[in-house]
């Protein structure tokens, strides 16, 4: 009686939070389907990115997300600026839809240095949930690229590449996750 109790709990458990999402890309994503672990949902983001102004990359990306991650978000390494809206649902297949055009969030008082070239004495004025500074250095062609701005926090876990604090970005360092960070540069030929 307790086996059959357990196989049920089982599989209603199972029911409850295996969520099927549509997801764009990854080699978990099959048929544009995904299982999403438990405790996540699924999500709908849109990552628009701007450099002087003008739009260079406008791409929708869906999947499972945790919590933390369905906030609308942005970082601004100076030379580029790149904005997410996100939005999730909890329900089978619920996130068809592409996500919003993300829009520009109000200053929040903070700022970091960025760079013009080598130099990175620039103020920034940073916006929305960008309460960090950056700061790493990318080599491009054997030449070392010094990157600064306002970074969300959900950028800086695992990374000592930030800092709290008005312009506490002044010290150079270099970041694992910086790659992850400039891919969307370096595709895009931004640095080279
Ligand atoms: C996220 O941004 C979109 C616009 O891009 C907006 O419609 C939505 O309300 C924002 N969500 C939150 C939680 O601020």
């Amino acid at each position: 009686m307790h086996f059959i109790t357990l196989i049920l709990g089982t599989v209603l458990l199972n029911q409850a939070y295996s969520l099927e999402c549509h997801c764009s890309q990854g080699s978990v994503c099959t048929n544009s389907k995904i299982e999403c672990p438990s405790g996540q949902s699924c999500s709908s983001e849109r990552h628009v990115s701007y450099s002087d102004g003008s739009k260079m990359s406008d791409v929708n990306l869906k999947g499972c997300a945790l919590p933390e991650r369905c906030v609308n978000r942005s970082m601004n390494l100076g030379v580029v600026q790149t904005l997410i809206s996100s939005s999730c649902c909890t329900t089978k297949l619920c996130n068809s839809a592409n996500a919003p055009e993300p829009v520009q969030s109000q200053r929040n008082g903070k700022s970091c240095f960025s760079c013009v070239g080598q130099t990175c004495t620039s103020s920034l004025a940073c916006t929305g949930n960008q309460e960090f500074c950056y700061s790493a250095s990318v080599t491009v062609d054997g030449q070392p690229i010094p990157v600064r701005g306002c970074v969300p926090k959900e950028m800086c876990q695992g990374h000592s590449s930030c800092c709290e604090g008005d312009l506490c970005n002044s010290a150079s360092s270099t970041s694992a996750g910086l790659l992850l960070l400039m891919a969307p540069l370096l595709s895009l030929g931004l640095l080279s």
